[in-house]
């Protein structure tokens, strides 16, 4: 099989979908791999680092031409793969919900795509979740944004001009990026804090040292849909976790929002008027901003002031990351495709589980359930 990795070309992306580690990997399990020049270099991966590992290093068009399978971050325009094998697999983000035109562009040129976002949250397929291992970098570069923004200090200090107050973080939303978040805050000094709609995240946020803030007595407050995400929660509750938001923000230094719904725009979490009871040079750090924004008036990659209040958030959060975030992509991939490997075949076989939720295009259609559903 020939396995393609070409550089990213959506605007401010920064990761490559394979690193040295994993072209090794994949010739060990009897492939070729090519890999377009420059398609690291953002990651600091040379040309030179991938072809030491075995990948032929070359032009885009040599790159995608006979490819079996084409890994990316962000799947790639259907027609920058002319050249590959009809039927070629496309394992990449998609934004499946949102960028239809692409998944009807896949399906008119006869290619495979498959959504990495869809990949379902059970046990077996942790290590090849790309949303889990990205937001865990998100959670912590958040925090350090935030930080910097921030015009004091962290944690508490002793000093012979006096002391300096210890910052209070509060994590709204605790999936992996919101974990980590604590984590990051509460290693860097902070009195942390944080809330979700689950109620299996309180002992969570617990067990990290950090104070859990529910909404308590409010009917359907489980807050947990299918396979671990959150659902829309109803009026009543939404109304009760505002006020208790309004009372604890007005305290609060730095605040993360995390919360997204698979398929919606990001709830909003903190409105204006919320914004205007917190203390001037507080910093608001919005990581749904890219997904409509869980902070009223928060853009992409700007630093909006609001009531003397800092509000910020990336357009792609783990692209801060390149190095890390691209070598936990490219394991994620590795780790789907070995698991599927049919050593006879040579080739990988999905099971039905893994194939039906992921494979959105097949044969020249649309396939996918949730998207025709
Ligand atoms: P996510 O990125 O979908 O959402 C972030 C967090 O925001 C979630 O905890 C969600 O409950 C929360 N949220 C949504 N609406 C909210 C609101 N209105 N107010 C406050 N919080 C709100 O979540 P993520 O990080 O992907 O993880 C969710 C769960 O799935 C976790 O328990 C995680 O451990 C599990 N998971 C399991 C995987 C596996 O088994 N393969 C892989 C990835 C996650």
């Amino acid at each position: 099989m020939k396995i393609a990795v070409l550089k990213e070309q959506a605007a401010g992306e920064t990761r490559v979908a394979a690193t040295p580690e994993t072209v090794k990997k994949f010739i060990g399990l009897g492939n070729e791999v090519a890999i377009e020049s420059g398609a690291g270099l953002h990651a600091s991966i040379t040309d030179e680092a991938f072809a030491d590992a075995g990948a032929s290093v070359g032009k885009a068009a040599a790159t995608v031409k006979d490819a079996d399978i084409v890994l990316g971050i962000q799947a790639p325009d259907a027609k920058a793969l002319k050249g590959a094998k009809s039927g070629a697999w496309v394992a990449a983000l998609f934004d499946p919900f949102s960028d239809t035109a692409r998944v009807e562009a896949y399906a008119a040129a006869g290619l495979e795509a498959l959504a990495m976002e869809f990949m379902p949250r059970i046990t077996r397929a942790q290590s090849m979740d790309v949303l889990s291992s990205q937001s865990n970098l998100s959670g912590y570069k958040a925090v350090l944004a935030a930080a910097d923004t921030y015009g004091r200090a962290f944690p508490m200090m002793m000093t012979a001009a006096g002391t300096v107050q210890a910052a209070k973080a509060f994590v709204m939303g605790v999936g992996v990026a919101g974990l980590q978040a604590i984590a990051t805050a509460r290693r860097l000094g902070a009195q942390v804090s944080a809330t979700d709609v689950r109620s299996a995240t309180k002992e969570q946020i617990e067990s990290l040292g950090a104070k859990a803030i529910f909404v308590e007595d409010v009917a359907g407050i489980e807050g947990e849909g299918s396979g671990g995400y959150a659902t829309e929660m109803s009026d009543e509750y939404k109304a009760a976790q505002a006020k208790l938001v309004s009372e604890h923000i007005a305290k609060q230094d730095i605040v993360i929002t995390t919360a997204l719904i698979p398929g919606r725009a990001a709830p909003v979490l903190i409105t204006d008027a919320q914004i205007a009871t917190m203390k001037p040079g507080s910093v608001i750090f919005d990581l749904a901003v890219a997904q409509g924004g869980n902070v009223q008036g928060s853009k992409p990659d700007e630093t909006v002031e609001k009531h003397g209040v800092k509000i910020i958030g990336y357009a792609n959060t783990p692209a801060q990351l390149p190095a890390d975030a691209s070598a936990l992509f490219a394991r994620n991939h590795f780790n789907f495709l070995s698991a599927f490997w049919d050593k006879e075949a040579g080739k990988p076989e999905l099971d039905e589980e893994i194939g039906d939720a992921i494979r959105l295009t097949q044969g020249g259609k649309v396939v996918n359930e949730r998207l025709l559903g």
